[in-house]
């Protein structure tokens, strides 16, 4: 199969890449109800900075209904996804979490270029059941603008907290934006559910998959329809937020031009498709008229070796688009927008260069049943132990290799990385994400400036139940 498109498609986004069809069935348990029976289009609700500040309670409980699926899960504020949280540069987010679960939580801020310190972006903090925790997500001045999100942080339960619905966008709105007809977010999520509604616990052998649900949502809706003005250009905010699964957008028949990956800006590009890997977002200008759907193609990400055949993402119709009756939309010029893109890295001096390898192993894990070890060189994540420790101020490029047989999405908090080569060569324009995919047997190459945040994080599979199996490991910068 063609490989090279796959890899090249993954490393660099798809922009502008020329598409073989990729093998690979669609799977015959994921449920899609046929027809037009899907809900309309809902957003959660949205909370609003005001005089340089975002003050919001989030509560996290199992409180939320899926009236199309009779199922209860999990969200924020009875919501899932949970409010999405709108701030400008310079804003502080003051938030007050509390635990309603029966597990520990915490929060991260997905891909926020903010101190992970303290009450800050902290994905080491531990707010138990019935606690509540403040806090202050300090954003600054200089931060691109595009699409974030928050997610449950606790190691060992990211992936089901993820997956039980406990997640939501942050918006942050620049100087300048594109003037559109209307803006819309698409969070992607996936579960299943099982008898008594609630989502079901996968088995050892999906956790080192990476469970897939057999529902996909979009917004916490099957099959959800939007109507979108003919000659409206529209903004549609798409994240993945599902645990595993890697999707291949499609909306055949009507004009996408990504103008942002994972928060940061990037000159408009025409694509066909759009490729995220779980824990990537896209900004996508979308011209509307016409009736068409919104699908995931069919992806494969490698297999497990030994232990079980191909692992394929299948092909899913995620929502149907309908064109609006009325008045139709105002077209906007967007031709002649310029975002403000990052410095580019490739034209700056490398301070160091380390090499970090994704590594899979037989072990006597999995409470003794021999499964195997999930970890980066051949380590399980230790918070204790510190992986990495760049300098404050330098810039590093980091090999990130893939010695397994399966895909890992490679993901960084608090600071972007620029993909300097992937497998499918070198990127030909500045490519930044805060997830950037390593195909089964690869490596990437990027770059990564620690200027101006120091502090201790992490960097993980965002194949969550790959992170919460051990795949993470600990930087440092000081
Ligand atoms: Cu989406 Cu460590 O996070
Ligand atoms: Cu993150
Ligand atoms: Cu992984």
């Amino acid at each position: 199969m063609p490989d090279l498109s796959r890899r090249a498609l993954f490393a660099l986004g798809g922009a502008g890449v020329a598409l073989v069809a990729v093998g690979g069935c669609g799977s015959v348990d994921t449920f899609e109800p046929s027809g037009a029976s899907g809900a309309s289009f809902s957003e959660p609700p949205v909370l609003v900075s005001q005089n340089g500040r975002l003050e919001a309670d989030l509560r996290a409980a199992w409180d939320v209904r899926l009236t199309q699926l009779d199922g209860t899960v999990a969200g924020y504020n009875g919501s899932t996804p949970g409010p999405t949280l709108r701030l400008r540069p310079g804003d502080t987010l003051g938030l007050r979490l509390t635990n309603a679960l029966d597990e520990p939580t915490n929060l991260h801020t997905h891909g926020l270029h903010v101190s992970p310190e303290g009450n800050g972006d902290n994905p080491f903090r531990m707010v138990m059941p019935g606690e509540t925790a403040t806090y202050e997500i300090v954003v600054p001045d200089d931060h691109p603008a595009g699409t974030f999100w928050y997610h449950p942080h606790h190691h060992g339960l990211v992936a089901d907290q993820l997956s039980a619905g406990l997640y939501g966008a942050i918006v942050v709105v620049g100087e300048t934006e594109p003037p559109v007809t209307r803006e819309r977010l698409l969070m992607v999520s996936d579960l299943t559910l099982g008898s008594d509604g609630r989502p079901s616990a996968p088995s050892a052998q999906e956790r080192m998959r990476g469970r897939e649900g057999n529902t996909v949502l979009v917004n916490g809706q099957v099959r959800p329809r939007l109507e979108v003005a003919s000659g409206a250009t529209e903004r549609w905010r798409v994240l993945n937020a599902c645990v595993s699964r890697f999707l291949r957008l499609r909306v055949d028949g009507l004009d996408v031009t990504v103008i942002g990956y994972d928060g940061i800006p990037t000159a408009p590009v025409a694509v066909a498709e759009i490729a995220l890997a779980p824990g990537n977002r896209a900004d996508l200008l979308v011209r509307g008229g016409g009736e068409t759907t919104l699908r995931t193609l069919a992806v494969n990400r490698g297999s497990l070796g030994m232990m079980g055949g191909t692992i394929t993402s299948p092909a899913v119709t995620l929502a149907d688009v309908v064109t609006a009756r009325g008045t139709p939309g105002a077209a906007t010029d967007v031709a002649r927008w310029r975002p403000a893109e990052p410095e580019d890295l490739r034209a700056v001096a490398v301070d160091r260069t380390r090499t970090l390898s994704f590594t899979m192993g037989m072990g006597m894990g999995m409470g003794g049943m021999g499964g195997m070890t999930f970890g980066f060189d051949g380590l399980g994540f230790d918070e204790s132990r510190v992986d990495q420790s760049p300098s404050l101020g330098d810039v590093e490029e980091w090999v990130v290799r893939n010695t397994t047989p399966m895909d890992h999405p490679f993901h960084l908090h608090v600071w972007p990385m620029q993909l300097i080569e992937g497998p499918g060569g070198e990127a030909p324009e500045p490519v930044w994400r805060d997830v950037v995919n390593v195909p089964a047997g690869a490596q990437v190459r990027v770059r990564i400036a620690f200027r101006d945040i120091g502090g201790r994080t992490v960097y993980h599979c965002h194949i969550l139940d790959h992170e919460d199996l051990g795949m993470m490991g600990v930087v440092q910068v000081t």
